[in-house]
């Protein structure tokens, strides 16, 4: 409440500020929905001039629209507003989807940097990366970054060093597996698909390889680099495995419902690697809430905008509080039955596929 009220006077004071400043600008400085495309000299200037008592900027980059992204993003804002932050109102939030493609994270990251975010938030592994060239100016929060250190975003997730620090979704790679040959014993040849440009699948795939060594698994890899391969790519290995397996890879999650109609139609199972995944359709997983990794990230914007630095707040890494998701309308049309000490269990997560 005291934030609210506080922010809210240095808002108005900004607004102020902004009447008097003379000519040109004042078409702008009106503006609350400015995108990273547009902005222009005088844009730029005016952020110099008046930064330090206009309201917060808070740029907010999503690698692309899937359920799992939606669920962080939805979540940080809902956060950042039980912590007095009202877009527009006292903090201005731009929010851009990168549509999947690198090249549109590389210009919106250049779009932040021209007209000055107080913090940028990059959402999903690819935008980690692309977003490293902003440290220098800005400090960066990721959300759901599965191995920050593999991504090579940092080497010390207690002191972050390379001006970023945000939340991790480890996945927890034995305990889906543990679980697949639980609920489907038979199992003896493992399918993954990923898209291997994504470092948090590469990490995935590093884990699943010791796990189906030491359970005497076979497993077979396929590799994709966009959605549109999917449909394919499943149908033709689900032909020579008894189960696939997908971990929490951005571009598979595009297309999930998708893979499970080809689970479906081959009679296979499909775990996966996010609740998300069983919204759509997945068989089951292992998993963390991400509406809580959501809240995190607002958390740690907030430190931020207090005046806290990046190394001085350590990496969160979700992989404790763990539920069992299950898609039993999947399960159903599998034919699959679920094992009666899973239903009753403590984390057990009942998920129909049409809500
Ligand atoms: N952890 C993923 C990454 O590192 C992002 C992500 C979060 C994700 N939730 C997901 C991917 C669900 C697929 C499905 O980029």
């Amino acid at each position: 409440m005291n934030l609210i009220k506080k922010l809210g006077i240095i808002a108005i004071g900004a607004a102020l500020m902004a009447g008097c400043t003379p000519k040109a600008d004042t078409a702008q400085s009106t503006d609350t929905e400015t995108t990273a495309a547009d902005s222009s000299a005088a844009e730029s200037a005016k952020a110099e001039s008046t930064d330090s008592t206009e309201m917060k900027k808070i740029g907010v980059i999503q690698l692309v629209e899937h359920k799992s992204l939606d669920i962080i993003y939805n979540s940080f804002k809902d956060e950042l507003k039980n912590l007095g932050y009202v877009d527009g109102e006292n903090v201005k939030i731009t929010f851009q989807n990168a549509q999947g493609d690198m090249s549109n994270i590389t210009s919106i990251v250049q779009g932040f940097e021209g007209d000055k975010q107080d913090v940028v938030v990059g959402i999903a592994t690819p935008v980690a990366q692309g977003a490293m060239s902003l440290t220098k100016t800005t400090p960066v929060v990721f959300s759901a970054v599965t191995d920050p250190i593999g991504a090579g975003i940092l080497t010390d997730m207690n002191a972050p060093d390379k001006g970023m620090t945000g939340t991790s979704d480890a996945v927890q790679i034995d305990k889906i597996m543990d679980l697949a040959l639980q609920i489907t014993p038979d199992v003896k040849k493992v399918g993954f698909i990923y898209n291997p440009g994504e470092d948090n699948s590469v990490t995935n795939l590093g884990l699943l390889e010791n796990y189906v060594k030491e359970k005497n698994l076979e497993l077979e890899t396929v590799s994709i680099s966009t959605s549109a391969d999917l449909q394919t790519a499943a149908a033709s290995l689900f032909e020579k495995v008894d189960m696939i397996f997908v971990s929490n890879d951005n571009t598979v999650a595009e297309a999930m419902p998708i893979l499970t109609s080809e689970a479906i139609k081959a009679k296979k199972p499909i775990y996966v690697g996010a609740d998300s995944m069983v919204m759509d359709g997945g068989l089951a997983t292992v998993g963390i809430d991400y509406t809580d990794l959501g809240k995190e990230t607002a958390k740690m914007v907030d430190e931020i905008l207090k005046g806290k630095s990046v190394n001085e707040i350590p990496v969160k890494v979700f992989k404790d509080d763990l539920f069992i998701y299950v898609n039993t309308d999947t399960a159903a049309a599998l034919g699959i039955e679920i094992p009666e000490n899973i239903k009753t269990d403590k984390k057990f997560v009942e998920i129909k596929s049409n809500n």
